[in-house]
Order: C-alpha cells, then structure tokens, then sequence
C-alpha cells in the first residue's frame, strides 16, 4: 500500500466492564491520536458504548467502530446491530468475521451477508481472517483463502474500496497465545491475501486494499509489523487498546513510519 495513513484499530472486545472507564480510555487515546498525521485510529468498543464514544469524536483522526453488525437492517432479531443505525449515527467502521465471533457459530455466509449490508450502509469493513494452526503443509493458506473468497463473493472491485482486511492468526490471538506471528510470517501473508484477491478483483484494486495484523501486538512488537520486514498497513491490537499509554506508544510508532 503506497503511501496511505496507517490503520491502527483498537478491540476493545466486551471490555472495560466499568462504564466510565469507556469515555476515560476513549479521551486518553482521542488527545495522543488527534495529534498524529500518518494515522487513523479506529475504537470498537462493546455495543453499550459506541453511542457515547461517538458524542466525544471531533475531527477524523480518531474514530469509533462497533465489533459487528447484523445482515439485516432492522427487524425481530433480539440483541443485534443494525449497520443502519450505526451509520446514522456517524460510525464509519465495522469489524467483521473476527475469531472470536465464528468460534461462537459465526459462518462464512453470516460474514458475507453481513459484509454486503454493511457496505450497502456505507460502512468500511474491517475483515477479520486467520487460521487456527500453522501446519507444514501450508493449509493454513488455503484456510485463509477459503475465508477471504466467500466473504467477498458478491462484491465487485469497487465495493473492495470499503474493505480492510485483518490477518489475525487465531494461534497468536489473547492471553493465551503462545507468541504473536513473526514479521516473516506476516509478510507472507500480506503477499498471499493480496494475491487471492487480485484474482477476483484485479491487481490494481487488491493492492490498494490494507492488510492489518493482529495477535498480541504491543508497543515492542509494532514497529516490525508495520516496517518492511512485516509490511503490515495497520495493525487490529486487542488488550494493549486498553491501555492508554501502551496504545498511544502503538500509535506515534505507526506514525513514525513511512
Ligand atoms: P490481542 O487480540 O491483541 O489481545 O491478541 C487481538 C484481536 O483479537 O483482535
């Protein structure tokens, strides 16, 4: 990707589970964020708070984002959200297929039929894909592969402008995680998901779209994933997006970086 802003989301997952706490994190990294040219910072914080967050949003540099959105924009479907009504109030993001939501009975049709509503809305999607283990064989691509064509099965190379893929290997993702990918690992990634979509979409839209990377990054891991070793465009941060001075550190390294 040449010479764009650097995309670095924050998922809040159902976290902070203190009400204030939302605003306070959101402010802490809204003042570190707004100062920094090179890149877009995205919040999605659980559902209950995006409304909130978005009432303290000014400027673009720092944004909300919401965790999911449903296929549908209203209707009988208990505990949903409708991209409808986030667009109408001014949310610009939405993460989709993230691991945690498909390890709950999420499929790739869901994904799909979310991603074409959400487009619809006029939303930008951030893409969630990622094998759950590394075998020798180089299944894990094909795992990736079959994630990336049937979420993107009735979309054309336009709608691809409104799409943000995150590479997050399952096996590096969370408190448990053994590690988080290496830049090598990543980088071939970045390569392979731009290849599958250049074949459906055309070189000039695949390469135009970012590739995030997400799976314990911190502020000692950033720099090598968004630098030419990993060649991340931006990078989905799960528990670091929590702390504001963590998240900040993330945020001036991203900035940093041409
Ligand atoms: P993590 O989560 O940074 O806590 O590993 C990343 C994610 O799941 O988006």
């Amino acid at each position: 990707m040449i010479s764009m802003k650097k995309i670095i989301a924050g998922n809040w997952k159902m976290n902070p589970d203190v009400p204030k706490n939302a605003k306070k994190i959101f402010l802490g990294i809204k003042k570190k964020g707004s100062t920094l040219r090179n890149v877009q910072t995205i919040i999605a914080p659980p559902h209950i708070y995006v409304s909130q967050l978005q009432d303290n949003v000014s400027g673009h540099r720092v944004l909300v984002g919401a965790q999911d959105a449903h296929n549908e924009n209203a209707g009988a479907h208990t505990g949903e959200t409708s991209p409808l009504a986030l667009t109408r109030m001014g949310v610009k993001y939405v993460i989709l297929g993230h691991s945690e939501r498909r390890a709950a009975g999420e499929t790739d049709e869901t994904v799909h039929a979310k991603l074409v509503n959400a487009i619809a809305n006029k939303l930008t999607v951030i893409l969630c894909v990622g094998e759950r283990e590394r075998d020798e064989h180089g299944e894990y691509l094909d795992v990736v592969r079959t994630q990336l064509v049937n979420a993107t099965k009735k979309l054309n190379a336009r709608d691809l402008g409104k799409v943000i893929v995150a590479y997050e290997p399952i096996w590096a993702i969370g408190a448990k995680a053994k590690r988080a990918a290496s830049p090598e690992d990543l980088h071939e990634m970045v390569i392979f998901i731009k290849k599958v979509l250049s074949k459906k979409f055309g070189r000039d839209a695949a390469l135009r779209i970012p590739v995030l990377y997400g799976g314990s990054v911190n502020d000692q891991n950033a720099e090598a994933f968004l630098g030419p070793k990993g060649g991340a465009d931006g990078l989905l941060v799960g528990r670091a997006s929590l702390d504001v001075q963590v998240f900040g550190n993330i945020l001036e390294i991203a900035n940093r970086i041409k």
